[in-house]
């Protein structure tokens, strides 16, 4: 078993979708909160910085940061697009402050114990201004013990050569205690029937409740008011509830900056 960012190929390709309508409505979302555009955004755990290319070219300043060079070196050269090596919990760019922070698809539950992720929360504090947004999209679970398997969601992502990557994500077991979840993935390129290469990883990922969120942020200058839930055809606002919780899809926070007493 690996981990699927030292070997990215597959990982990126299985991630290469078109990411222009989570951005519009990010922006979008963001202007409305906000009462003006956002002009830069900072986005931890960036892999190999596919949302850069469509921040960029809405005219937004991009900086996107991981900790796995084997990610970033796949990031494709565009004019403004920014990357650095940066570990989430210890960041520190010393006089960049940014409009709103950015981080989708579950990244943040690599970081996998809740103190790690607090400092996390703590330095993206330290780099927004005292209105600034931290959007956060994960899963919110409340899983112990061990899962169905079969619960796994699967997609496929057709690719430039004709083949297609199949990727399939899913939950063995999770320690509510400790708030770890232990996932597993598998990517396969097809050409037709046949499987050309594939890949198994399995991980362990912090576990995040809903009310988990509330704690987290208030330690670390952040509120959460709303969240975002997606439903057929976009996405609504809700508050963060434990609702929201083991439905398999994903929640997007809106972290308000808040003054720490
Ligand atoms: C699920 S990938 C997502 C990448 C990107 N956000 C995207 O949407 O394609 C998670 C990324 O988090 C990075 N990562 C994990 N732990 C990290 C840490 N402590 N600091 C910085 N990056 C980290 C991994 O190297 C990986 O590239």
């Amino acid at each position: 078993m690996t981990d699927a960012y030292s070997q990215a190929d597959l990982y990126c390709a299985a991630f290469s979708y078109p990411v222009d309508d989570d951005v519009d409505w990010a922006l979008g979302e963001c202007e409305r909160q906000l009462g003006r555009r956002p002009t830069s955004v900072l986005e931890p755990m960036c892999g190999n910085a596919r949302y850069g290319k469509a921040f960029v070219e809405r005219g937004i300043d991009y900086l996107g940061f991981d900790l796995s060079k084997d990610m970033l070196k796949r990031a494709e050269p565009h004019e403004g697009v920014m990357t650095t090596c940066a570990d989430a919990r210890s960041f520190d760019f010393p006089g960049r402050s940014f409009d709103i922070g950015w981080c989708p698809i579950n990244s943040i539950r690599h970081i996998d114990t809740p103190e790690g992720l607090v400092q996390h929360l703590q330095c993206m504090a330290k780099h927004l201004p005292e209105d600034g947004l931290y959007l956060v999209e994960t899963d919110l679970n409340h899983f112990d013990g061990r899962l169905d398997r079969s619960d796994a969601i699967e997609w496929l992502t057709p690719q430039p050569d004709g083949t297609t990557v199949k990727a399939v994500w899913g939950t063995d077991r999770a320690d509510l205690a400790t708030r770890r979840a232990w996932e597993f993935a598998r990517f396969e390129r097809l050409r037709g029937e046949e499987c050309l290469e594939s890949l198994d990883c399995e991980y362990a990922m912090l576990m995040t409740t809903a009310n988990d969120w509330h704690e987290w942020a208030a330690a670390s200058g952040f509120t959460v008011d709303q969240v975002a839930k997606r439903i057929d055809g976009g996405r609504e606002l809700v508050a963060l509830t434990s609702d929201l919780e083991d439905h398999h899809e994903g929640i997007t926070l809106f972290l308000r900056r808040s003054n720490m007493k």
